[in-house]
């Protein structure tokens, strides 16, 4: 049974509240765009629509950190049309970028929160571009 408080569903604690993450979504896309290697990647798949991805990762994270439930859509799929233009070290650049964003924002718990869940996805989006059953190569975030 759901606690209830007077007679309502109690709403769910926000473990990250939405400025923090609207603020740490912006900065970790700055970064982004101005990487040598990620900027372009970015840029040639985004192009004028950064104000709507913007949009849509503000809801991913909102759903990944507090179980908010406003993201819908397919991560997996968006990855892997982009398969012909990324590599598997660039998702260590993005785990360094994102790593360097978080320790800019928040206190180490909540780094360590954070950077967990990013971690997982970026192993579980690596290993769906890049995991050959044929290949012996090891995937090294
Ligand atoms: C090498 C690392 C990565 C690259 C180059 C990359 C690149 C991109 C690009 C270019 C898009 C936009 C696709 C489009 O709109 O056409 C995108 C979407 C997205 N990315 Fe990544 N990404 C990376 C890693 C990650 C990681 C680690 C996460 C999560 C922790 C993530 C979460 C997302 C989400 C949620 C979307 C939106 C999917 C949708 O359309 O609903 N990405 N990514």
């Amino acid at each position: 049974m759901q606690e209830r408080v007077e007679g309502q569903r109690k709403s769910r604690p926000v473990r990250i509240p939405n400025d923090m993450i609207v603020q740490m979504v912006d900065q970790f896309y700055e970064k982004v765009r101005s990487h040598a290697e990620l900027g372009p990647i970015f840029n040639g798949a985004i192009q004028e629509n950064w104000p709507h991805h913007l949009q849509k990762m503000y809801r991913f994270w909102s759903s990944v950190l507090n179980s908010s439930g406003v993201y819908s859509g397919n991560p997996m799929a968006a990855h892997m049309n982009l398969q012909q233009n990324v590599v598997p070290e660039n998702f260590g650049q993005w785990l360094t970028l994102f790593q360097e964003t978080l320790s800019e924002l928040f206190e180490e718990e909540d780094q360590a929160f954070i950077y967990q869940k990013a971690e997982n996805i970026a192993q579980s989006l690596s290993l769906g571009m890049f995991y050959n059953p044929a290949s012996t190569h090891r995937i090294n975030l």
